[in-house]
């Protein structure tokens, strides 16, 4: 079977190769990976940017993959061939809060990942596909979703008549637009560009500033708000935009700490934070049952995924190259 490696840090050494096609173990399920999904984070992996946090030496990446049952290992009750299935990001985390157990051994990070034709999983790392969406659609759900519906539905408790505020446009704040809007809330939508801010229009958002344009961002959120300050921050920009975040945020609303795509280190106003009574709550993707919530809820609302382009395996590096540059409008996918 074919499949992606990184060999070493560094794009250079992303190869191609010929492996041997895997055995499922008890309680384990080989599926054949029809489609992948880029996220920010396989960009940084690429450059070993996780350091001893990630696989050193021929990693298969990338955590998001969709596609279908080929056999099962001894035990396995729960799928057949033939199902079509999701894997989970954390194949340890199956429910309930996460410990640093849970955590470990995430897709395409410390763990190999999905960029390959075949991969043997635990049958309790898998989720079904809604049928509703193609494997293409569903391998661009595993991180960004499911980031966005923790951030959004499980911490964030979002609910009707909610002003959420999503920054950028790319996978995890599209999909938190997404849900914010099923869980009846409106959405001021950010992003660079007024072109792209149409497309948020098109998947639901209700209000639209430009962050070049419009650098204090905040007064805008607010004034939309009639000066009260939006519910909740979906907070990807980090130190370029955590400032703006809890300028924007209302006395008592609460802040999605999910990236740092500005940079990681920051001098904030604490004062602001503790008197205006924000909550300020890091996220970390989420479990097993949260992506099998998310997969339910999807399935039933029809909710269909922003994704931009499609590459074949052979093309991954302009994937990667494209998704750098960023020219992307939601989730950049790999077909297998
Ligand atoms: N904590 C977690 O569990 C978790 C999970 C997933 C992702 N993340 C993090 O979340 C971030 C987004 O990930 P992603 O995969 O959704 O990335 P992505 O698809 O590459 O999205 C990037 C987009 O963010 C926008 N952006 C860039 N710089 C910005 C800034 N300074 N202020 C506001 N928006 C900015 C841009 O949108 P426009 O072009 O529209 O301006 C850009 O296209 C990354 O930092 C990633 O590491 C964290």
């Amino acid at each position: 079977m074919k499949a992606a490696v990184l060999k070493a840090a560094g794009l250079d050494n992303l190869e191609i190769v010929d492996l041997p096609e895997p055995t499922p173990g008890p309680g384990e399920v080989l599926v054949r990976i029809n489609a992948a999904s880029l996220n920010y984070r396989d960009l940084l992996t690429f450059q070993g940017g996780y350091g001893s946090r990630q696989k050193q030496a021929d990693l298969i990446p990338l955590s998001d993959g969709a596609g279908e049952v080929i056999s099962v290992g001894d035990g396995v009750s729960a799928f057949k061939p033939g199902d079509r299935v999701v894997p989970s990001f954390f194949p340890n985390w199956r429910d309930g809060p996460p410990t640093a157990e849970k955590l470990a051994g995430a897709l395409g990070g410390q763990a190999d990942g999905v960029l390959c034709e075949q991969r043997v999983l635990p049958a309790d790392a898998l989720v079904p596909t809604p049928a509703n969406l193609t494997d293409v659609q569903a391998a661009a759900l595993p991180c960004a979703a499911v980031t966005a519906w923790s951030a959004v539905i499980t911490q964030g408790g979002v609910g009707p008549g909610d002003v959420v505020l999503t920054q950028g446009t790319g996978g995890v704040s599209l999909f938190a637009l997404q849900f914010a809007k099923l869980a009846g809330a409106s959405v001021i939508a950010t992003s660079s560009s007024d072109e792209k801010l149409e497309k948020a229009r098109a998947l639901g958002a209700d209000h639209l500033i430009n962050y070049k344009s419009v650098p204090e961002w905040a007064r805008a959120a607010r004034e939309i708000t009639g000066g009260r300050g939006v519910d909740h921050v979906v907070e990807v920009g980090g130190a370029g935009t955590l400032e703006q975040s809890i300028k924007a945020v209302r006395v008592g609303g609460a802040i999605s700490l999910i990236g740092v795509l500005s940079g990681p280190n920051h001098t904030f106003r604490l004062p602001l934070v503790v008197t205006q009574n924000i909550r300020m709550q890091g996220v970390t993707v989420g479990s097993t049952a949260q992506l099998s919530a998310m997969l339910r809820a999807v399935g039933v609302h029809g909710v269909e995924p922003a994704v931009d382009k499609v590459y074949p395996l052979a093309e991954v590096r302009d994937a990667i190259e494209y998704m750098s540059a960023g020219r992307h409008f939601g989730k950049v996918c790999i077909s297998l």
